[in-house]
């Protein structure tokens, strides 16, 4: 097998019709979520988020989207992990959606601010509280001896809070919202013609611009 000959058919790509754009960019973005969840996609919410260190560079990695409004998309995190701090530094992110089966990718860009403790407070009480355990037992982009460490921090949290009563919301764990200044639906088509539509934010609200493949 080699990479470069790997090759795949966009034969079966949906149509796209541009006239059906919807016109408000979160709209368009709940129309495909929804259709990305009826195909099947394994985690449709899981998105590249990609952010600038104190020293410029870029880095990335996968966080899952918890909620999508017209304030922005919000993801939650360790405040003390190498996103959080990049975040510090440089208050703008992308975040990208592939959505293999269907053909699609959609980029956003835009600003990052801290959600509210109370907001942040509603969602960690839905988590399951293995994962609320997990998250204090784990201090998130800290070098660890090995995975033993893991698992007696999970066990002290454990002894500590139990499985029955509410968790408290840590300090350090909480969400950011990325409020978007644009948003890019790509939908693959056959010939490599695919289709860009991109809403940016001005003084008047969403304008949509279509751009080369
Ligand atoms: C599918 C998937 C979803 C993930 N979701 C989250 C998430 O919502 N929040 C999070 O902090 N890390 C999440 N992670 C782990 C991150 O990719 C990353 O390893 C971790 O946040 C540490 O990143 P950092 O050191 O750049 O801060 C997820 C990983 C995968 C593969």
């Amino acid at each position: 097998m080699s990479i470069s000959s790997l090759r795949q058919s966009y034969d079966n790509a949906p149509s796209f019709d541009v006239a059906d754009l919807a016109q408000c960019p979160f709209d368009q973005f709940h129309a495909w979520f929804k259709e990305a969840v009826d195909a099947d996609i394994m985690e449709p919410n899981a998105m590249t988020l990609a952010t600038v260190d104190y020293d410029g560079r870029p880095d990335a990695r996968m966080v899952l989207l918890k909620d999508a409004d017209p304030r922005g998309f919000t993801f939650y995190t360790n405040y003390e992990s190498a996103k959080a701090r990049q975040l510090g530094a440089h208050s703008e992110a992308t975040l990208v959606f592939y959505w293999d089966k269907l053909f699609r990718q959609v980029r956003i860009r835009g600003a990052v601010t801290k959600v509210g403790r109370d907001e942040a407070q509603a969602y960690w009480q839905t988590r399951p509280v293995k994962s609320q355990l997990g998250a204090i037992a784990s201090n998130q982009s800290q070098t660890i001896k090995d995975r033993g460490q893991l698992e007696a921090a999970f066990k002290a949290a454990l002894d500590e809070h139990g499985l029955d009563n509410p968790i408290p919301l840590p300090d350090d764990w909480g969400g950011y919202r990325v409020i978007p200044s644009t948003i890019e639906f790509w939908q693959g088509q056959q010939s490599r013609l695919h289709d860009r539509l991109v809403y940016m934010r001005d003084a008047e609200g969403w304008q949509v611009k279509r751009l080369a493949p």
